[in-house]
Formats: C-alpha cells, sequence, structure tokens
C-alpha cells in the first residue's frame, strides 16, 4: 500500500476502533451495571472480535483502556468494593473448530511440547462469576467479578444460596478463594416467570440476568426466594493447601471439602477428544437443567498453565468455545401486522411451533417491511428460525429448495384492521408504517400498556395482560382513564383479591407524582422517548406551555429536531390528545418541572418582526428566521414601519434596503442581530 492509502485506511479503521469501544463500553455497562442487555451476546462477541482485529492490525492504535482489555463492567454501587487478591480474569472465545485449533497450537509452542497434554473439559455455564473466600473452613466473604479487579461485597446474598457451604469439610486450608458460576436453574426461572405472569407483573429475559438481579439484592431474604445455585470452576487465593498438580485435581480437591463441582466435567488426551465432546454437549445442551452457552477447555497441567500465562483480561491456558445460535426449520404460517401504541404496524411472523434455543417459538418479529422483503420469506415458506443471542427469535430466512411453486411475495397490508380501516402509511426516510387513527382501538392497549411501563408512570402490576383485560372489561379506554379505575368493580373480577387490588391501586396513586419527562414519555408521541422528554421539560418546566408552543420555540430546544417539534406540535393540535391531557390534570398528575434556564429562551422579541435579507456568515436563512421566531418574534418577507429591524447579510435585496431607508428602520449586522436576540434591543 502506498502511505497515502495507508494512512487513509489507519484513519478509517481508528474512527471504527473508536465507535466500537464506546458500543462496547455502553453495552457493557447495560449488561454488568444493569443487568440489562441491549444486544444479544453473538452480537457483542462479534463487536469484540472486530475491534481486537482491528487493534491487531494497527498496533498503534491501540489502548490500554480500550474495553478489549477489561473484563467488562465496574464495580456498582450498592455493595461495598473488594479488591480480589487475585484478578477474577476472563476466557477468550473461539467460534470456530479452527479457532480452537489455533489456539491448542499457540498453548503447545507456549509449553514447548506438541501436543499441549491432557485437556480439562467443561461446561460455559451462564450465569455469573463470584469469589467465595473461606478462611480455617469458614465463609468470610463473597464477591462478584466487577470489573475483575474491584468487585461488589455480596456475601450475605451468597450465605443464602443452599450449594454454597458455610464452612468446608475437613481438612480445609487457611485459606481458599473458590472461583466459580451463579446460576439459576431453568425450573426455577420458569417458575418465578410464571408466577410474575399470573401477578400480571412484568417477566424476565432470561436466566443469566436474573440470577444477576437476585445476588444484587439489598435484602438478602429475596436472595434466598430466588433459589440461585452455584457450581465451582477453580480457585484463586490458596494458602495451606496440599500440592495440586492439575486443575482436575483442584475441582476433585473442592468437591472434597463440599463445593459443588459440575459432573459433566472430563479430562481428555487431546484437541480431537475435546472436540467430540464439545459437539456432544452442543447437541444436549438442552438436555441439561441449566442453561450453557458453550464449553470452556483448559490446560490440565499447573505447571503448564503457569508457563503459559495470561495476557491483560484472560488466560492463556484456557479458552471459551461459544456454542452458536440455534437455528430450526418450520413452516411459515403467516406474516401478520401488529399495531402497536403509536400506531406503529409492525409485520411478524406466524410459525408452526418450532423447539429453539431451549423453548418453544411460535412468532417472531420482522421488524419492518424493508426486513421482510430483504429476507423474502412468504407465507407457506419452509423458514429458519434461530434465537438471536439465545433470548429473541428471529427468523433468518426461507429455505428456497423447500418453497412450493407460485408462491406469491407478501404485500404489506394497506389498511389497518381498526373498526375506521385507516391506511397504514409509511413516511419517506421511515421504515415502519403507522395507523394514524387517533381512536384506532387496536392501538389503544399497546399505549396504556407503555404509559404504564417504566420508562413512563411505571405502574407496577399494570401490564400487558392486565390491560388487554382492563380494555376488553370496559375499565379503561385510553391513558386518561388509568386515575378513574371502578376499583369495587375490579374487586369482582376473578383473580384481583384485596392484595392485588390495594397494590395497583397504590401503584397508580403513586405515578401522579412521576416527573413531568417521564408523563411525558407516557403521552406517546411519535420520536418523544427519554432524552427528547428531558429536554422539552426542562426546557419548558410545564406541560401547558409545551401543549402551547409554535413549532419554531419547540425547534429551538437543545437537542429537539425539526421532526421531533414538528411531532410534538401535530400531537397536542388534536382535540383527541387534548382531552386526554384534561383527564390527566383532572387526576392531579405533575404537569411541572425545574426548567433549565439554559434550554429555555427568554422571550426577547414577542410581538415584534424582523426583516433578514442577504446572506449572513453564521446563519442560514431558516436558521435566521428560526432564531427569531424562538424567542416570539415573527421573521416577515416584506419591510414596513411595524418593522422593527433589517439584518442586513452579504448581497441583500435592493428593495428591501430602499424601503428601510425611506422608513428610516435601522439596517443591522450579524453582531447586532445577536445582540438583539439576546436583549430584544438594538444597540
Ligand atoms: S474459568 C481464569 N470455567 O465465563 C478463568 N469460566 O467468559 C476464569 N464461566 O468469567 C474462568 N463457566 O463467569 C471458567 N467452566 C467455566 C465457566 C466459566 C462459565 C464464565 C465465567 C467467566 C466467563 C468468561
Amino acid at each position: 500500500m502506498s502511505d497515502v492509502t495507508e494512512d487513509h485506511a489507519r484513519a478509517i479503521a481508528a474512527v471504527r476502533i473508536e465507535a466500537l469501544r464506546g458500543e462496547i463500553r455502553e453495552h457493557n455497562r447495560r449488561y454488568y451495571e444493569e443487568d440489562e442487555p441491549s444486544i444479544p451476546d453473538s452480537e457483542w462477541d462479534a463487536l469484540m472480535v472486530e475491534l481486537r482485529s482491528l487493534e491487531t492490525e494497527y498496533r498503534e492504535l491501540d489502548a490500554p483502556d480500550s474495553p478489549s482489555h477489561s473484563v467488562g463492567g465496574t464495580p456498582g454501587v450498592q455493595f461495598a468494593a473488594v479488591v480480589h487478591s487475585l484478578p477474577m480474569m476472563s476466557l477468550d472465545n473461539a467460534f470456530t473448530f479452527a479457532d480452537l485449533e489455533a489456539w491448542g497450537q499457540r498453548a503447545a509452542r507456549g509449553v514447548g511440547a506438541v501436543p499441549v497434554g491432557p485437556l480439562v473439559c467443561e461446561l460455559k455455564f451462564d450465569g455469573l462469576a463470584i469469589s467465595i473466600r473461606y478462611e480455617k473452613g469458614r465463609l468470610v466473604r463473597a464477591a462478584t467479578r466487577g470489573n475483575g479487579r474491584v468487585g461488589e461485597d455480596v456475601t450475605a446474598n451468597v450465605r443464602t444460596i443452599a450449594d454454597v457451604p458455610h464452612r468446608l469439610g475437613k481438612g480445609a486450608p487457611a485459606v481458599l478463594e473458590v472461583r466459580g458460576e451463579v446460576y439459576m436453574s431453568l425450573a426455577v426461572f420458569t417458575a418465578l416467570n410464571d408466577a410474575l405472569r399470573a401477578a400480571g407483573e412484568r417477566t424476565y429475559v432470561n436466566p443469566r440476568n436474573t440470577a444477576a438481579g437476585s445476588l444484587r439484592q439489598k435484602d438478602p431474604t429475596m436472595t434466598a426466594s430466588r433459589n440461585l445455585s452455584f457450581f465451582s470452576y477453580g480457585v484463586g487465593e490458596v494458602q495451606g493447601a496440599p500440592p495440586l498438580q492439575s486443575h482436575a485435581e483442584t475441582l476433585e480437591y473442592l468437591g472434597s471439602l463440599g463445593m459443588p463441582v459440575n459432573p459433566e466435567m472430563r479430562v481428555v488426551e487431546d484437541l480431537t477428544a475435546a472436540g467430540k465432546y464439545i459437539e456432544h454437549r452442543e447437541e444436549h445442551r438442552h438436555d441439561l437443567p441449566y442453561e450453557i452457552d458453550g464449553v470452556v477447555v483448559k490446560v490440565d497441567s499447573i505447571e503448564r498453565q503457569r508457563a503459559l500465562g495470561s495476557t491483560s483480561h484472560a488466560p492463556k491456558w484456557a479458552i471459551a468455545f461459544k456454542f452458536p445460535p440455534e437455528e430450526r426449520t418450520t413452516r411459515l404460517r403467516d406474516i401478520q401486522v401488529s399495531i402497536g401504541g403509536k400506531g406503529k404496524a409492525t409485520p411478524f411472523a406466524v410459525l408452526e411451533p418450532v423447539f429453539v434455543g431451549g423453548s418453544t417459538v411460535g412468532v417472531a418479529t420482522l421488524h419492518n417491511e424493508d426486513q421482510v422483503k430483504a429476507k423474502d420469506v412468504r407465507p407457506g415458506d419452509t423458514v429458519i428460525v434461530r434465537k438471536a443471542g439465545d433470548v429473541i427469535p428471529e427468523v433468518v430466512g426461507p429455505v428456497l429448495a423447500e418453497r412450493p411453486k407460485g408462491l406469491a411475495p407478501w404485500v404489506f397490508p394497506s389498511h389497518c384492521s381498526c373498526p375506521e380501516h385507516y391506511p397504514l402509511t409509511r413516511e419517506a426516510g421511515d421504515a415502519a408504517h403507522y395507523c394514524r387513527n387517533p381512536v384506532c382501538p387496536i392501538q389503544k392497549a399497546g399505549w396504556i400498556e407503555h404509559f404504564a411501563s417504566r420508562e413512563a408512570m411505571d405502574i407496577e402490576g399494570l401490564g400487558e395482560s392486565r390491560v388487554q383485560l382492563f380494555v376488553e372489561q370496559g375499565f379503561i379506554n385510553d391513558i386518561g382513564d388509568v386515575y378513574s379505575i371502578d376499583f369495587d368493580r375490579l374487586r369482582t373480577l376473578e383473580g384481583f383479591g384485596d392484595l392485588s387490588v390495594n397494590n395497583l391501586r397504590a401503584a397508580i396513586e403513586n405515578s401522579k407524582t412521576r416527573p413531568l419527562s417521564a408523563l411525558f414519555v407516557g403521552l406517546n408521541i411519535r420520536h418523544v422517548r427519554g432524552v427528547a422528554a428531558e429536554a422539552l421539560a426542562a426546557a419548558f418546566g410545564d406541560l401547558d406551555r409545551i401543549m402551547n408552543s409554535s413549532e419554531e420555540q419547540l425547534a429551538a430546544v437543545n437537542g429537539i429536531g425539526p421532526i421531533t417539534a414538528h411531532s410534538v406540535y401535530e400531537y397536542f393540535a388534536d382535540e383527541h390528545h387534548r382531552a386526554i391531557v384534561e383527564k390527566l390534570r383532572a387526576a392531579g398528575l405533575n404537569f411541572s418541572a425545574p426548567t433549565d434556564a439554559n434550554t429555555l429562551l427568554e422571550q426577547t422579541l414577542t410581538g415584534k418582526s424582523v426583516v433578514i435579507t442577504g446572506t449572513l456568515p453564521n446563519y442560514s436563512r431558516e436558521a435566521a428566521e428560526a432564531a427569531v421566531k424562538a424567542r416570539g418574534g415573527k421573521a416577515t418577507g416584506s419591510v414596513s414601519k411595524n418593522t422593527l429591524a433589517v439584518v442586513l447579510g452579504d448581497s441583500p435585496g435592493a428593495n428591501k434596503v430602499t424601503k428601510a431607508e425611506q422608513l428610516g428602520v435601522p439596517m443591522i449586522d450579524e453582531d447586532a442581530f445577536n445582540h438583539l436576540l439576546d436583549t430584544g434591543e438594538l444597540r
């Protein structure tokens, strides 16, 4: 490559590396600190693989603080910090047998022996890593991994895990740190979700996050009720133990002291045998009563482990073979469209139920029209289904060889199935279709559900199934009715005892004090989610001011673009929406917020009109006019005696200049214009 193209390639790589680091950090934060992953693990892995390979190719762009060098996450806030006596490392991943082979060769070279010798194959449990410290056989501390160096003290919670002994058996050493995985069995997970569903509450996504959330409870009795489990897979600091020569011996030793060790571990002679173990485990992964996401292969000899050492984040003597997302084929019975809270029409696949990734899948989202077209799936096709990150079912594509002759492509329906049969429209630049019927009953339930959701009014106990029931039974027709539910009538419904009715009533009552930004999210205005809602609440300070603002005033708020401003304006122009707001006002909801002086523009030009002519150095014509309007003024096209000032740019209109001279209207430059915007005065 010539220098120029090399520089260019490096510059592109630098931009991509920064973007990947930012993205991975954000996902890590969601994963480790909120226990709520935003992408499937497989996508996270792909981002990390791309980052590592770029950093390897462009070593000069590598940085010590890159997320590729840390284990991920930072210690949480609720618990005391624990500095690990030996760092808790992560594992490098292999996704193919070629990756595994390459690792084996590196390891063999590293110890100067071919092959590298006996290997231990273990299941890769999908839970969270912890370190449990025993001193003189007594459990003294348990900590999460945190960032690998510093974790959180979860001793009280770990003591409630039945598998974890409080005292080790005979022959316990002076110090023993047991490293292993806390997990939730599938049976416990399913039972918990069944109970939540029955109570009308939100269910959990997967056992891993539920286990993590359960371990990080403030109240240990809460953790105890979650029935967590534990497997040991290694040690940290050890003092006073008999010399341990191999990893298998270590596991046996842990077992002899009463620590739970997974019975599926095997010592194998070489990589070929490890490959067989992996294939077998992958095929039977769902026969297990807990979730695994791969197999960990470890060099058995402790001496060789020492010789190999570690990178900044992972030992070189071990590798995690990650299973690919599971795939199955099934028949696509139909493609239907669901109407969401904002009238968004989302196509979804209705499938012949198929068991994939540990559960039965009958429906899968197809996202939007373009996705259906790109995948070219047609009702009647045999399709490949997989679980993205083993959580969200996804239709990968059709099996073309099995497509029946003459199968027609699917066409997005032109109209909503609401009684008014509103058209489903798609605007330029938008991938989604919408039903714009403001009283679409199909949207009703979706909107109310959104209103009650955590990001909006956070009404616990008002989830999907209850909202549907309440709408069907005529308890609520729109979000305004949430505050006038007839609780006496509700008590007559099956499954609504005093306790659940009182809880719901309290949750609804509490929501009245939610901040204005949350209420704003709940109003379900297109393009208005958290950040925009907060910006608007902070800028205007109360709902009435937002409702009565012009599009220009809305667009002048920092962080609000013209599309959002238009959407907010249109929303409040609708009588139906205003009527709902009045119901909410009558219910006593919080309509005001502390304002932010920086974002709320002073109305310096109320009732005044300004003419802009010619090209200004730092404003486009639209921006200059918007700036006037955002301060309550008018930007007009012709000069009259009522014109406060004419702002002159380069090549101004001759007529305007002459007229201003005749009428004695002051002509000002951009500097004076800025002053005028700020103060409302001419200098
Ligand atoms: S050994 C120094 N063995 O996988 C080696 N880890 O992706 C530390 N994990 O943080 C890990 N099953 O939470 C090891 N049999 C197993 C495992 C296992 C699950 C987790 C563990 C680790 C993560 C790395």
